[in-house]
């Protein structure tokens, strides 16, 4: 019987095998499970104006909203290689924030090391996002 988790991993490194990369030849994947246990994948994107490029986190946001889920449980994020995982970058981390609680479960994982896990909470990772307080 293949987990929750494990379904999220491999999404995501399938997610990352579509990744368009020609300039920094990272492929990232990313696989977010909502509240109602749907799941939507993203890829990273780049672009030639290359402030334009797009991460797998917020592109798997953009899917999971625009098909109308909004609260997030788990993300799983593949990248990389070896022992050490690559950790989201601080924006793809505020745009969690939006979606997701302190405790969103982050799953990441190298493309070559598929049964090494690192995990972290949201809170690890962005202990003090930004929020909108009313003037
Ligand atoms: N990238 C992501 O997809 N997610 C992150 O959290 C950090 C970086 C992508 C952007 C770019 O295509 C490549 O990795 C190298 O920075």
């Amino acid at each position: 019987m293949i987990s929750a988790e494990q379904r999220l991993l491999t999404a995501a490194r399938e997610a990352a095998t579509h990744a368009y990369t020609p300039y920094s030849g990272f492929p990232v994947g990313a696989a977010l499970e909502t509240v109602d246990g749907r799941l939507f994948t993203g890829c990273n994107i780049e672009n030639a104006s290359f402030g334009l490029s797009m991460c797998a986190e917020r592109a798997a946001v953009a899917q999971a909203v625009t098909a109308g889920c909004q609260r997030f449980v788990r993300i799983a994020i593949v990248a990389g290689t070896g022992p050490e995982p690559t950790l989201p970058c601080g924006a793809c981390r505020q745009v969690l924030a939006e979606f997701a609680s302190p405790s969103l479960e982050c799953l990441l994982a190298s493309l070559d090391q598929v049964d090494r896990v690192h995990r972290f909470t949201l809170a690890d990772l962005l202990p003090h996002p930004f929020t909108l307080k009313p003037a």
